[in-house]
């Protein structure tokens, strides 16, 4: 029987579901995986968990401290979120010897190259199952299921705040009471700019790329785009046309450079993960062999999220588990400017005859073919309209430029969107 010692720091949301699963599910775990799994200690900076949860006094400290550095804990599980004292608490327990469990994305991202470093030097484990996808396995498929085959690439819905926040507005709920109601199911961050404006999927597409293609990549070299300038009448026109909008995390290896990228996107009903709603993710990975696999579950949320990390703690126990702890390849980063797609525009026009041809006349000094619009004044309550344009294929910088000009017209209002239409990546 192994016995594995563990202290958990934090007891949020993720902390306190794995403090419960484990107190009710412990002679099980042990019988079926022969593990011996003891919460020796907790941490926290309130009390009011400790309290909630019944924890005794000699099980809880305020310092992390007596954690990280008690002999007889074995795995260090840090549940605490953000860069600052997360990163204090990793780089203590590295130094004192533990293994080391983690949800979080923000500090694997930022720090994941030091955390590696200490890593090699003590030639202790690391876990991370529940950082990327909440609850549903990646990391762990990637590592354990899909051995043999080389990743071209993912595609993800990897945040579920956003995407409650979509699946809501296409049902006509107001952005902020969707944003309002992810807090209250907790899984909106702690600060829930970082869902909205993209930085959490892009920390968890960091994370990605160093597992599927093992390139270290930084956040600031993904291209990031967030949700906030997308409305009903966008979720609306698109459905029309045959498509949904979707915040998407992606990473392909394309000219022999990393392609890493997030941005609302739109996909094909027939795409997988347009049917992926609410606060649920899905990530599909396409490999040699094997072809696209997509994993689809709970991406967010207290035991969803707690049973990653219960994996993890039985996972990391086993002889033979191995942590990529390795430094990553440096890969020539692909440029969104050269991302050639179909595109998604909108814009907002004083309605006045005249102004459309403008709009069209700008396009065609671009070169930019249109395949579809659309003016659609159905629930407008402003004096000006949108209007819809979908593209033919070209490149983002072009489009990007004729957009530029666009917003110099005085007629146009200053919020327009443009977004690519992307395809399910089916390759093997
Ligand atoms: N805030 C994140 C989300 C939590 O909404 O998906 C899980 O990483």
């Amino acid at each position: 029987m192994k016995k594995v010692n563990i202290g958990i720091i934090g007891l949020g949301t993720i902390g306190s579901g794995v403090y419960k699963i484990l107190k009710e599910r412990k002679a099980e775990i042990k019988k079926l995986y022969n593990v011996d799994i003891n919460i020796l200690k907790c941490c926290d900076i309130s009390e009011s968990t400790k309290r909630k949860l019944k924890i005794a006094n000699s099980k809880f400290t305020k310092d992390f401290k007596k954690i990280t550095r008690d002999k007889d804990i074995h795995t260090v599980i840090e549940l605490i979120g953000g860069t600052s004292i997360a990163y204090k608490v990793l780089k203590d327990a590295i130094l004192n010897g533990k293994n080391l469990i983690t949800a979080n994305k923000a500090l694997l991202a930022e720090r994941g190259k030091d955390i590696n470093s200490l890593l090699n030097k003590s030639g202790k484990r690391i876990a991370y199952e529940a950082s990327v996808g909440g609850g549903i396995p990646v990391i762990g498929v990637i590592e354990d299921s899909i051995l043999i085959n080389k990743i071209f690439s993912f595609q993800g819905i990897m945040n579920g705040t956003c995407n409650y926040i979509l699946s809501s507005m296409s049902k006509k709920i107001e952005f902020k009471d969707a944003l309002n109601a992810a807090r209250r199911a907790g899984f909106a961050e702690a600060n829930s700019t970082l869902d909205i404006n993209g930085k959490d999927t892009a920390h968890k597409v960091v994370v990605l790329s160093k597992k599927c293609f093992g390139i270290d990549l930084k956040s600031k070299d993904i291209f990031t785009q967030g949700i906030d300038n997308i409305t009903s009448n966008d979720l609306d026109c698109a459905r029309n046309l045959g498509y949904k909008i979707k915040l998407l995390g992606i990473g392909r290896i394309f000219k022999n450079k990393i392609d890493a990228r997030v941005h609302p996107a739109l996909i094909r009903q027939d795409n997988p993960l347009a049917n992926v709603d609410n606060e649920f993710n899905a990530i599909l990975i396409n490999s040699k062999n094997l072809g696209p696999f997509m994993s689809y579950g709970y991406g967010a949320g207290m035991l969803p999220t707690a049973s990653a990390v219960i994996s993890d703690i039985i996972r990391i126990s086993r002889d033979g588990y191995k942590s990529d702890v390795h430094e990553g390849k440096k890969l020539a980063i692909f440029k969104i400017d050269d991302l050639e797609r179909k595109f998604y525009l909108r814009i907002e026009l004083e309605d006045k005859s005249g102004n459309l041809g403008k709009i069209t006349n700008i396009l065609g000094k671009h070169k930019i073919s249109i395949d579809k619009i659309i003016q659609n004044n159905e629930n407008n309550k402003t004096k000006s309209v949108p209007v819809i344009i979908l593209t033919k294929k070209n490149r983002f910088k072009i489009v990007n430029k004729a957009l530029s000009a666009l917003k110099k017209l005085k007629f146009v209002a200053n919020n327009p969107l443009l977004i690519p239409i992307e395809d399910f990546i089916w390759k093997k």
